[in-house]
């Protein structure tokens, strides 16, 4: 191939296709969005289909804390996109939620990057098993508002640790066929070119060996991108192939590199070419298996009185615009042209065929005034002569989408005034909540249950006659916390509402473990969901390795429990946020039975990042391990030590309280550094001033809290030249021996 040539291949031929040069063996790959469907603009496939079904979103699937429903779904993805020529689905997004009013939070999965990886993951080899995936958006684009330049300032710990965490899980176990940079600047550079996240660490550190392509137009300087890593511009973009050729000839960027990188996007193209074969996808088995994983994923927040499932009951009234025309996925790129679903009120008339079903609108959007008026009392007239109220509420369309954040925590304040008003002459209330970022939930208290639906793609409505009847029984549980206000974010005091800067100021403190560090009132925890049954936990045993647990169902329905293990590193030499979730089980204990079950901890839950050697490590030292029902609610926890290799790490630099940590170093202190530790704080060397046991002054405490915070460095600087820089080294050297030994 020609230098022309060769720079051509760096950016697409289309909006979803990469060049073809038939010459020279390049076979064009075909990639469409995304994580909910098939985008109707993949004509360019060659298939010239429009319509898809739509799969629900991640902010449902991920309340499945389940790696099987998530790999299902993923499967189906893969099949579908496969029937239709697609080589790379755009998809899954993985940002975490950090922000609760980011536009695309529909798209993404948690606020914590543990779920977030592994559930991400199930999907990724679900449609890897026909078709290749691309996760994105790598990395930190966490909010929509300028999110084509903003720049985030975020510390490494916080970066390896809660944004690049879940991608490393992902590329690590899953392997992905391609990532996708985002628009975003990473401390002073965009995500594109940028040499800490794309070149160390995604690249250098974790090896990753597959196609990197740049979010649509997000490339700044084509040379310095290819550089860090990136293979693919994409869509179109003559004027890089331009400025990259110009570049070679140059020589500012010699052939030889340009032959190297060739060779590696050739390479990493050909790998998902290889994945071609054909397949058949039966979309009518596709969206029956979607109906019953959208109902499972559904969180049951609140069932006062056993209101749900409807038993016995012989007139329902259905409410809210949303039960006619039904949410089902969220705007912008991920948006399919899908398949007529099937609306709530029709579900639920079909599934209650024995029972009046009624429908009244009771509020809608652009409806104010005497109309609004008007709609309020013909529901009410409605639900006086229903046994139970179902009512759709949640979102309008218009409120989230990629491309711009939400400005209130809030659903349109119609909805509750209509609630409230229904809740006047009638009590029993259910209400569905349709919505793809979180809610405010305070209007719960108007209603006996509460199932959060999310965004449940085509199958939305039959999913809510399965929850209603208990056909399938809502098993989800909440992949982010129900908070009361935005001022309770603890990213709010950074966010500012057009910002071109955003400092992630909150670090390691996002969405649950803030809430939790803080003791924070929150109207429902990360983790949290009901059942229709209920399943007791008998017995657990805990230890480094392992958990095992015995679970009883005494009740008259199957239970889903989800298993939620939680990790608090106490020897860590940073403020940490307390306990984080690390692993997490499905388990189905059939009702009246039981279940034995065990889970393995591996060292992924024992990893935290390490300022040393700026890369997560294997912690060693005190952690408290704990099983919880949800963030808040613990059923048994157990501190222990958790062994480790990590040798300490001794210089001039290392406090003196470091010392104190070992037999060797406290003896160092008492025999060899006394006096020097006397002139260096007290100022004299008079040694017998005061006595030593265990390493600390008796009865100076003053003197103790010095010394421990001062480095080995000190003594030499503040000893007058008595403790010289020989003396610190043979001091070192034996301290580093006695570690080895020890
Ligand atoms: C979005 C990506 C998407 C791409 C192609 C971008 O605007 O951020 O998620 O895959 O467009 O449609």
């Amino acid at each position: 191939m020609s230098v022309a040539d060769r720079c051509a291949l760096f950016t697409g031929a289309s909006g979803s296709r990469t060049k073809e040069f038939e010459e020279s063996g390049v076979r064009s790959i075909c990639m469409t969005d995304g994580p909910n469907g098939i985008r109707g603009d993949v004509a360019d496939c060659g298939t010239g289909h429009t319509k898809s079904l739509c799969y629900p979103s991640a902010c449902l699937l991920a309340c499945s804390f389940d790696r099987d429903i998530l790999n299902t779904v993923g499967y189906y993805l893969g099949l579908d996109a496969r029937s239709r020529g697609v080589d790379l689905v755009l998809g899954p997004a993985i940002n975490l939620k950090r922000y609760p009013l980011c536009g695309r939070n529909f798209e993404y999965y948690s606020e914590d990057p543990c779920l977030t990886g592994e559930l991400a993951g199930a999907f990724v080899a679900g449609i890897q098993r026909t078709t290749g995936a691309c996760v994105k958006h790598f990395a930190v684009n966490n909010r929509e508002n300028k999110r084509m330049s903003l720049n985030c300032i975020v510390d490494r710990c916080t970066l390896q640790e809660t944004y690049l965490s879940s991608f490393a899980r992902i590329v690590k176990k899953y392997r992905p066929d391609a990532i996708m940079t985002s628009y975003n600047k990473i401390n002073g550079e965009y995500a594109g070119e940028n040499r800490y996240s794309l070149k160390k660490v995604l690249r250098r550190d974790w090896q990753y060996d597959g196609l990197v392509i740049s979010d649509w137009g997000a490339v700044n300087n084509i040379v310095d991108s290819i550089r860090c890593g990136l293979d693919l511009e994409m869509p179109v973009n003559d004027s890089n192939t331009e400025i990259l050729k110009k570049s070679v000839y140059s020589g500012e960027f010699p052939e030889e590199e340009l032959n190297a990188h060739t060779a590696d996007l050739l390479r990493r193209l050909d790998g998902i070419c290889g994945r071609r074969k054909d397949v058949r996808f039966d979309q009518e088995e596709a969206y029956n298996k979607l109906a019953d994983i959208v109902a499972e994923c559904s969180v049951l927040l609140k069932n006062e009185g056993k209101i749900l499932p409807l038993k016995g009951k012989k007139r329902i009234g259905v409410f809210g615009e949303l039960a006619i025309k039904p949410r089902i996925q969220g705007g912008g790129c991920a948006n399919v042209q899908a398949y007529g679903a099937e609306d709530v009120f029709t579900a639920v008339r079909l599934r209650f065929q024995h029972c009046e079903c009624e429908f009244s609108l009771g509020f809608a959007e652009g409806k104010n005034g005497k109309q609004a008026e008007k709609l309020v009392s013909d529901a009410l007239a409605v639900a006086q002569n229903s046994d139970v109220c179902i009512v759709a509420m949640g979102l309008p369309e218009s409120l989230e989408s990629e491309g711009y954040d939400r400005k209130s925590l809030k659903v349109p304040g119609r909805q509750i005034r209509f609630l409230k008003a229904l809740y006047q002459v009638n009590k029993n209330i259910v209400v569905m909540l349709y919505n793809g970022g979180m809610v405010c939930l305070d209007f719960e208290k108007y209603a006996k249950a509460v199932v959060e639906c999310y965004l449940g793609g085509s199958a939305t409505g039959a999913a809510a006659a399965k929850i209603l009847s208990g056909d399938v029984p809502p098993a989800g549980r909440l992949a982010e916390t129900a908070v009361r206000k935005a001022e309770d974010f603890s990213c709010c005091p950074y966010v500012a509402e057009n910002p071109d800067v955003e400092i992630y100021g909150e670090g390691l403190f996002v969405g649950y473990k803030f809430y939790n560090s803080r003791n924070m009132k929150v109207i429902y925890p990360f983790g949290y969901g009901l059942h229709y049954g209920e399943v007791k936990y008998s017995e657990v045993e805990i230890t480094d390795k392992k958990i095992r647990i015995h679970l009883v169902n005494t009740s008259d329905y199957d239970v889903k429990e989800t298993v939620q293990i939680y990790v608090n590193f106490l020897d860590c030499s940073y403020a940490r946020p307390g306990a984080e979730l690390k692993e997490f089980r499905k388990v189905l204990v059939p009702k009246g039975g039981e279940r034995y079950v065990e889970i393995a901890l591996n060292s992924d839950c024992f990893e935290v990042y390490d300022y040393n050697t700026d890369s997560m490590t294997d912690y060693s030292g005190k952690a408290e391990i704990s099983v919880r029902k949800n963030a808040r609610e613990i059923i048994a926890s157990r501190l222990l030590t958790i062994p480790g290799e990590k040798r300490k790490h001794y210089d001039r630099n290392t406090l003196i309280g470091e010392l104190l940590k070992t037999p060797e170093g406290i003896e160092i202190i008492e025999n060899k550094l006394k006096q020097y530790l006397i002139k260096a704080i007290l100022g004299n060397f008079n040694a017998d001033y005061l006595s030593m046991k265990n390493g600390r002054a008796i009865g100076h405490e003053r003197f103790n809290s010095m010394m421990e915070n001062m480095p080995l460095r000190a003594l030499v600087n503040l000893s007058s030249g008595a403790f010289s820089n020989e003396m610190l080294n043979e001091v070192l050297e034996h301290l580093r021996e006695s570690d080895a030994h020890g």
